[in-house]
């Protein structure tokens, strides 16, 4: 990766955007790909991404008015970063100018970034800083269009960038061009406030074009360059059909890296990542398995299929699945094993503990090497308010067990089949809350005779 040395760095994500197209109550930004808002995606790609000292990086973020949402968002991934609000859409200079006052502390490098291109990756941005390190004072993210429509275009004359121009300006020539602006650019950021501010709205839309400062910046006898991607990586999303196009990009990214990183994947395309998973060596996933977010799995662990992991962590060697669903805080040691339809939710479950079918952990501790039997409930709900279960180690749950919490069951101690506990056993007993059971020898053949050759009854 080229190295950015020592340069300190402002990355500007504009997130002002209408995302009508969307047809959402939630703005365009805030949507997910692969369990990350694509304001998350926009923000991780450029912040804090150099290989040098990340020391003087910072981030500011523009977006519109009244929304709350896209500012927590942005606090969620940088607590420290700095929020500006451009209140009217007057284009996209006019809204890298809402951020002056973070451009004006004065940074080596200033990258502006779209929170509706996701898939941008860092190498690509660090390519961008590169370029500026060498001596340009703008430069364009650009790619090969197939269908540059709506695009800016890149005019490049004698090998070098002179202008952008944007689809409503073009020249017919320049509308044949197929060099597109991927609409991220780098900026000397010792100059950049220079530059913005001579920015006009003389144009077909009347806006602050980002794009003039290109022209701008040859005006000043400064050097302009394109830095080269993928069209693949700048894709843009604006509405939902663009968003599962970015969705599936970035799903085989997550599968290619998980696969090289020594997970095996039976059936790759079925298996559904979240941006930030965790998964170690030698684990092994079986076909349709979906992880939300934060997901950690240690080395060796197997994920069985139609498994529903969110916020858990799993630890080396446990079994989880098939159809089991660990719900966040669901922690399970070493080992263990959480089997078929079964859910655990914000429960540590010990070393070698077997939940094996059928139950439902919640608000529990399990301790090591304790078997849960099939259709074994902790009752953590009353209504109301939420209570914990904690089950010792080596305890033994006979199947069919209601379990009130709170309630206490020592290291040890069995719970007799079909039993409800509502309190604490200890350790070493054994506890039965059930019927006792009555058998009447013969009781069945007799009924039977007695029966025989009367006409039954309709209802
Ligand atoms: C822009 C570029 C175009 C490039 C294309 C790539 C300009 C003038 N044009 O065009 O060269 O090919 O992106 O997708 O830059 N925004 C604001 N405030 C504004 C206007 C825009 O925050 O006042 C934000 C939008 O939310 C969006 C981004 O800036 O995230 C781009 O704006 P948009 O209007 O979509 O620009 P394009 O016409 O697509
Ligand atoms: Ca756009």
């Amino acid at each position: 990766m080229a190295s950015s040395g020592n340069r300190t760095c402002l990355s500007l994500v504009l997130a002002a955007g209408e995302g009508t197209r969307m047809k959402s109550a939630l703005p365009k930004v805030l949507h997910r790909i692969a369990g990350r808002s694509m304001l998350g995606h926009a923000i991780s790609s450029v912040y804090r991404q150099g290989s040098g000292d990340a020391s003087g990086d910072a981030l500011a973020v523009v977006v519109g008015p009244g929304r709350d949402d896209a500012a927590a968002e942005v606090r969620r991934f940088a607590g420290e970063a700095d929020i500006f609000i451009q209140a009217a859409r007057r284009g996209t200079a006019h809204a890298v100018l809402a951020a002056q006052a973070a451009i004006a502390r004065g940074f080596d490098d200033l990258i502006v970034m779209f929170a509706d291109t996701p898939l941008v990756r860092a190498e690509t941005i660090a390519r961008m800083r590169a370029a500026l390190a060498a001596g340009a004072a703008v430069a364009v993210m650009g790619f090969d269009a197939v269908d540059p429509t709506g695009y800016g275009r890149l005019i490049v004359e004698n090998g070098e960038l002179t202008a952008i121009r944007e689809q409503k300006d073009a020249t017919d020539a320049e509308r044949a061009l197929t060099l597109a602006n991927a609409g991220i650019m780098a900026l000397d950021g010792r100059r950049a406030l220079e530059i913005l501010s001579a920015i006009g709205s003389q144009n077909a839309q009347n806006e602050y074009y980002l794009t003039d400062a290109v022209a701008v910046a040859r005006r000043l006898g400064l050097k302009c360059t394109v830095v080269m991607a993928s069209a693949e990586e700048v894709m843009g999303v604006n509405d939902r059909v663009q968003l599962a196009a970015a969705e599936a990009v970035l799903q085989d990214r997550l599968r290619e890296a998980a696969m090289r990183a020594g997970v095996t994947l039976i059936a790759p395309q079925t298996v559904f990542f979240s941006s930030d998973t965790r998964i170690g060596r030698d684990v092994v996933v079986e076909p349709n398995v979906w992880f939300g977010p934060g997901v950690e799995i240690a080395d060796g662990a197997t994920i069985h299929a139609f498994s529903h992991l969110e916020g858990a962590r799993v630890e080396t060697g446990a079994n989880v699945g098939p159809y089991a669903r660990l719900r966040p805080g669901a922690h399970l040691g070493r080992d263990a094993k959480v089997g078929n339809f079964v859910e655990i939710k914000a429960a540590d479950v010990g070393a070698g503990a077997k939940i094996s079918h059928l139950s439902y952990i919640g608000d529990a501790t399990v301790g090591a090497d304790a078997n849960i039997g099939a259709g074994t409930i902790t009752c953590n709900y009353d209504g109301f308010d939420k209570a914990r279960t904690e089950i010792g180690a080596g305890a033994f749950i006979g199947s069919n067990s209601a379990l009130v919490a709170p309630v206490k069951i020592g290291d040890g101690a069995y719970v007799g089949s079909g039993s409800v506990i509502t309190e604490n056993v200890e350790p070493d007993a054994l506890a039965l809350a059930r019927g006792r059971q009555a058998t009447k020898p013969g009781w069945a053949a007799a009924f039977r005779a007695e029966r025989q050759g009367k006409p039954k009854k309709r209802p």
